[in-house]
């Protein structure tokens, strides 16, 4: 998986986490693809979720910050991703990565950046306001 301009959503910080979980993620394609033994997969993958975790709750604040009215819905997608990735996780432990359970992160990346984080950065670029105590 490689990074596109049309990933960009315009908002600098979201971007550059965009391309590191890209980044990231694509490691773990190289080295499964390469038949790396399973702990450098296992390592690779506690990377993602460590990246991936800290993005999500950037994003999640964001919401929160600028009364993103489709956060749980957003969030929901961010669990859905991380309990994938969690699975993927226990099973290179197991030996037995799942080529499905990669390619679903891999559409999902595409198919989220493309439409829900891009409908949350239209949000806050349209000059919505800080929800106020
Ligand atoms: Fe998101
Ligand atoms: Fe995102």
């Amino acid at each position: 998986m490689q990074w596109r301009d049309t990933y960009s959503l315009g908002i600098r910080e979201i971007d550059e986490q965009h391309r590191a979980l890209i980044g990231n993620f694509t490691t773990i394609e190289e080295a499964i693809r390469q038949g790396e033994n399973w702990s450098t997969v296992y390592f690779h993958v506690a990377d993602l979720k460590e990246s991936a975790r800290f993005h999500f709750t950037c994003e999640e604040a964001l919401m929160r910050l600028f009364g993103y009215p489709d956060i749980r819905l957003h969030t929901a997608e961010h669990a859905h991703f991380f309990k994938v990735l969690s699975e993927i996780e226990l099973h290179s432990i197991n030996r037995s990565i799942e080529k499905e359970r990669v390619k679903f992160l891999r559409v999902w990346m595409t198919k989220h950046i493309a439409g829900s984080d891009r409908e949350l950065a239209r949000h806050i670029l349209a000059g919505a306001p800080v929800v106020k105590a």
